[in-house]
């Protein structure tokens, strides 16, 4: 499905990623999974001697490795063989920023997750992408491009488990009330996810619960109406918000409870959603990302596996066959994939890569979710 016979790679700069990002390192393996790209260039820190280091370190030449994004937008625009894509892997109020200056050069973008750092930066974003014709756009909502999680989606489409009626999702993590953090190197660890003016609206909805709802919209397919929401801060060491639960209404009358926190004690990368229908129900743990439960309301349940018969539309996003573990490098590396390939592609053809309307419909949850919590009523999303 996601082929192109279309062999030139294409050319890849990076922004952010640099020593000590775990991301940094997981997105260049991801493009260089399926050889669609070289990295050409980059700006890997803010810190230009770290930043070039690191550059040479990977093999950029240096004269690609820039003082910062907007030298690297301007001089990058101006070559002949400049980057066709840039990757954006800073911390989340910084991507608004750095994609539109890449977009005002024509350079495609694809980028770490949020959206934005707030509504405001969403907004203007959004516009911005949809402005321009000669660009697309990928949101590395990766949990999203896992072969069963799109077997899912398109089971709710062909209306395997009936009209959507309940989403349960949550996502929860163990670092911010973790052994190794305390009051006094908490800032050293936790870095700017301590500073609402880098982690943007919310900390625990910017970093994972932006990944939960996406999912849950991205599976069934609706949107978010309205939302009533609890957000706190439960961990006494730190200063950031690391709870969240929310109840939501979806578009089409379906009722959502949603649970994202990361001080849960041993909840590690704990992704799960389930989806009931008038028909059946769906459920996805991301720890077994290989199978998917299929629950239909009259009968015994069906336990589908990537790349089997009885989910053959998985076979679509897999690259080994049926038996062999695939996760969550691959999954992250189907992105880059579908995005390549999009782009070089002269026909046009469905794509499954997260894309900026889900990014937008994401940041609007998180900003509903915040007025809600400030004033214990339920607020529409808009
Ligand atoms: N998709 C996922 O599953 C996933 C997982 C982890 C993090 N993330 C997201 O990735 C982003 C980065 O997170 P992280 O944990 O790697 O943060 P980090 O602080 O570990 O790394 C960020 C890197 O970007 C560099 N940087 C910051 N501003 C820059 C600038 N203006 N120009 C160049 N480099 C700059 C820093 O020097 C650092 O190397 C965040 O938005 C985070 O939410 C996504």
């Amino acid at each position: 499905m996601f082929k192109t016979n279309n062999t030139k790679k294409l050319s890849l700069g990076i922004v952010g990623g640099g020593p000590g990002s775990w991301i940094g390192h997981v997105h260049r393996i991801s493009s260089r999974f399926d050889n669609h790209y070289e990295i050409v260039a980059g700006v890997f820190s803010r810190n230009v001697k770290i930043s070039n280091k690191f550059g040479n370190s990977i093999g950029i030449s240096a004269d690609r490795c820039y003082l910062n994004y907007k030298e690297m937008a301007e001089k990058e625009s101006k070559r002949e063989d400049g980057i066709d894509v840039v990757a954006i892997m800073t911390p989340p109020s910084s991507h608004q920023i750095i994609a539109e200056k890449f977009i005002s050069k024509n350079i495609n973008i694809i980028s770490d997750k949020p959206f934005a750092g707030n509504l405001e930066q969403a907004k203007k974003l959004f516009k911005s992408i949809k402005k321009n014709k000669k660009i697309k756009y990928a949101l590395t909502h990766n949990y999203s491009a896992y072969p069963m999680v799109r077997q899912a989606k398109i089971l709710v489409e062909k209306g395997k488990i009936g009209k959507v009626k309940m989403i349960n999702v949550e996502y929860v993590q163990d670092w911010s009330d973790g052994s190794s953090i305390n009051a006094r190197n908490a800032k050293k660890k936790l870095k700017w996810k301590l500073n609402k003016k880098i982690v943007g609206s919310s900390a625990v909805l910017n970093e994972i619960g932006s990944h939960a709802y996406h999912l849950a919209i991205y599976i069934s397919g609706l949107k978010g109406k309205n939302v009533l929401a609890d957000i706190k801060q439960i961990s006494p060491k730190i200063k950031m918000d690391d709870n969240a639960q929310v109840m939501i209404n979806f578009s089409n009358g379906a009722k959502g409870m949603f649970w994202t926190n990361v001080m849960a004690r041993g909840g590690v990368y704990g992704l799960r959603i389930r989806v009931f229908g008038d028909k059946g129900s769906l459920e996805w743990v991301q720890n077994d990302p290989g199978y998917l439960k299929l629950n239909p309301s009259k009968g015994a349940v069906k336990l589908l596996e990537r790349g089997f018969h009885n989910a053959g539309f998985s076979k679509n996003f897999s690259r080994i066959k049926f038996g062999h573990p695939e996760g969550y490098l691959d999954a992250f590396a189907n992105i880059y994939k579908e995005f390549a390939v999009s782009l070089k592609s002269k026909t046009k053809k469905r794509d499954f890569f997260p894309n900026e309307d889900e990014g937008f419909e994401t940041a609007k949850f998180i900003d509903a979710c915040k007025l809600s919590s400030k004033s214990k009523k339920w607020v529409k999303i808009k």
